[in-house]
């Protein structure tokens, strides 16, 4: 990252549901290199614990944990008007929730199964897009983090399938009624490298790409509206090529 990428977003607030996850950790370091403020809400307060360590002291000082959920519109809903509150403002959301499941074909799902996978990540996404888009700063943004399965059905895994379509979706739908008062985009992710899969294909991005690449979309106004395919490291160097210096 360039000098000024590197200081590009001191003082502002950024806000990242699932910053204790996989991919979520990745967006937590590029945001915090960037010079944000960042602060991650999660239902459990040792995932946040675990965070904290993976970050490190140095660059951990602007990182902000937040036992608290977003399952529902209620907490949502509490939960943005506590960050407004205690921080003043929110610049930036990336939403990085839900992760992978597989194992089943469509017919052999429960309740339990389509509750868990579909109904819990797609109700969150939706409460956290609801609560925080009306309380971006005039030029802030909102980032929702998808996986390719939302595009393209993947075999024992259709309920994350079919919930990363209604998410990518939602993003539409969003950018439809805001008619850019506000701008949203998602990411729609391949396969990543990240500290529970530390192998992978070369050309597969790593959670810091894609955080990385959060941080471009976060701070570039040109980029509004869009599904920003990052599969390969190849689509990364065409985004970041096109990021505000
Ligand atoms: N890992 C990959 O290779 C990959 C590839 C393509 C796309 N993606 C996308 O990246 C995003 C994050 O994936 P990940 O691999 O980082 O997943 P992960 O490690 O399982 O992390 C999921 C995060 O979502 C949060 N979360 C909140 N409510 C949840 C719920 N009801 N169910 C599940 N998680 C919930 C968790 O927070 P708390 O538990 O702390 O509250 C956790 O931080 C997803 O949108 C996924 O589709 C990942």
């Amino acid at each position: 990252m360039s000098t000024s990428a590197s200081t590009s977003l001191d003082g502002k607030v950024v806000v990242v549901p699932g910053g204790t996850g996989n991919v979520g950790e990745g967006i937590v370091r590029a945001f915090l290199k960037a010079g944000a403020t960042v602060v991650v809400p999660s239902r459990s307060q040792s995932r946040l614990d675990a965070l904290v360590k993976l970050i490190g002291p140095e660059l951990g000082a602007n990182l902000k944990t937040l036992a608290a959920g977003y399952g529902t519109f209620d907490d949502a809903d509490q939960l943005a008007t506590r960050i407004v509150k205690e921080y003043g403002r929110v610049d930036h959301v990336v939403a990085s929730v839900g992760g992978w499941w597989m194992g089943k074909a469509l017919w052999q799902i429960g309740q339990d199964d389509w509750q868990k996978v579909f109904v819990d990540v797609a109700t969150s996404h939706m409460a956290l897009a609801r609560s925080f888009v009306p309380r971006l700063a005039d030029d802030g943004s909102y980032t929702t983090i998808a996986g390719f399965s939302g595009q393209k059905p993947y075999p024992a895994a259709g309920i994350v399938s079919m919930q990363g379509a209604a998410q990518l979706m939602m993003r539409e739908a969003f950018s439809a009624e805001l008619k850019g008062q506000r701008r949203i985009n998602d990411l729609v992710l391949g396969p990543i490298i990240n500290r529970s899969r530390p192998g992978g294909d070369p050309n597969w991005l790593t959670a810091d790409q894609v955080g990385e690449a959060a941080v471009g979309v976060a701070r570039t106004p040109s980029i509004a509206d869009e599904h920003v395919v990052l599969d390969t490291v190849e689509d990364l160097k065409k985004t970041l090529a096109r990021v505000a210096g």
